[in-house]
């Protein structure tokens, strides 16, 4: 069969997700409203270059991310995977059910309400930590690298049993990973380090295991020959490249959207009742939607969407910040409300991937969010927002630094 999702003879295709408009950064691009307006689907171009259809309407985004006929399976569809590393398993967000839920079943425990619950005093400790060592620093500060980034990144080490001394080294991978530029070679270099990183940190912990989730992977499920060691720092890896840069992006966008929105921040500072905190957070990942950039699957079979044929072997990729803003689901949906009931967003995805890690994502930035507007009630932006620099090359959307003073 032709690979469909090849540039053909250079007929021009919008870019996926297009430009965003300078003056409301928090929007989608503008062009996603008319794809979701529009009959059909429309065929884009990613940043790979790979041709797609992509899903812009909430509906269609649910209705098909649940179905069994669409394949995430990196090795059927190479295309779904920049970099086939070879010498590497195949990370499990890139397979198919069944084999896809076998590992995924080994790490769904760690991500309970209730084991997340259990670990946040632990996470607010954090918070208070980074919070005073930002407050030390500055102002102003990049509240990126004094709080945003270290917060995640230090829940996420301290859980799997990654040394937080080495976060210099799994940050810079992890970045490279998620630039939209990276080479074919830059790629590979960073996964197999962070691969072979995490392999030997596997095998030290079969000899000193301690109180985490690779210690518990290896004597649950290596020791009952469920999981090689293997398997375990891949599935380390994607743990730890999937659970800090999202969540700080969130960090860092949500504080700006709130600095932008003073009323809305109000709404956080003053309250003391942790749901209408929940309820906050969980529009705010409505509304900003960071994940602008990386949800593709391939059809295995020729299916109908929203009335539209996509054929076997097309790609598609799933509008989830378009999604979120679809005034059929959401009222007013481009108002950034945090009164609104906002579950039932896509932010984290839909269907059999749906993040992993979102109770954990929900407690830090339950944590998070009001603990610097409530300490820093002054907390303002120290550059114009113009001078800001977004992050339109990376997968999450975020910002790259977040100059602030108080
Ligand atoms: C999957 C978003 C935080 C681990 C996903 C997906 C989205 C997403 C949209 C679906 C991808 C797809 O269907 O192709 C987010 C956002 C976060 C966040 C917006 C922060 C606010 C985390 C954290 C972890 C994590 C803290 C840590 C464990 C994962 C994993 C998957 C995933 C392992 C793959 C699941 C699978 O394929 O079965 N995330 N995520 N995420 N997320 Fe998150």
């Amino acid at each position: 069969a032709t690979d469909q999702t090849q540039p053909n003879d250079g007929t021009s295709l919008p870019d996926y997700p297009g430009t965003r408009s300078p003056r409301c950064p928090f929007d989608p691009p503008p062009v996603q409203a008319g794809w979701r307006r529009a009959d059909g689907l429309p065929r884009v171009r990613l940043s790979n270059g790979r041709i797609a259809w992509a899903v812009p309407r909430y509906d269609d985004v649910k209705q098909v991310l649940g179905d069994p006929r669409l394949s995430a399976d990196g090795h059927r569809f190479p295309q779904l995977m920049e970099t086939q590393q070879h010498g590497q398993p195949q990370a499990f967000p890139r397979m198919d059910d069944p084999e896809h839920s076998r590992i995924r079943r080994t790490l769904t425990g760690e991500f309970t309400v209730k084991r997340v619950e259990a670990m946040r005093p632990h996470v607010r400790s954090l918070v208070d930590r980074f919070l005073e060592e930002t407050i030390a620093a500055g102002p102003p500060v990049d509240l990126v690298r004094t709080y945003a980034l270290p917060i995640p990144s230090l829940v996420i080490s301290l859980l799997l049993g990654v040394p937080y001394d080495d976060h210099a080294f799994f940050q810079t991978r992890s970045a490279t990973l998620m630039r939209k530029g990276t080479s074919q070679e830059e790629r590979k270099a960073a996964s197999g380090e962070l691969f072979g990183y995490l392999l030997d940190l596997v095998k030290r912990k079969e000899r000193e295991p301690g109180d985490d989730l690779i210690s518990r992977l290896i004597a649950e499920r290596v020791v009952a020959g469920e999981l090689t060691h293997r398997d375990v720092a891949m599935s380390s890896m994607v743990i730890l490249h999937a659970g800090h840069e999202t969540t700080a992006n969130m960090i860092a966008l949500g504080t700006l959207a709130l600095l932008e929105n003073p009323r809305q921040a109000d709404r956080i500072r003053d309250t003391d009742d942790p749901k209408v905190v929940a309820a906050a957070v969980e529009e705010l990942l409505r509304y900003l939607s960071i994940a602008q950039d990386m949800l593709v699957r391939v059809a295995t079979e020729d299916i109908v969407i929203g009335g539209h044929p996509v054929r076997e072997g097309e790609m598609l990729v799933f509008g989830v910040p378009s999604a979120n803003r679809d005034n059929s689901v959401f009222d007013m949906a481009d108002v950034l409300d945090l009164d609104r009931d906002a579950r039932g967003h896509v932010a984290f995805g839909y269907g059999v991937h749906q993040c992993l890690g979102q109770s954990l994502a929900r407690v830090e930035l339950q944590e998070a969010l009001p603990a610097l507007l409530r300490r820093l009630p002054d907390l303002r932006l120290a550059v114009p927002l113009e001078e800001l620099s977004f992050r339109h090359d990376m997968v999450v959307y975020g910002v790259h630094e977040l100059p602030v003073a108080w």
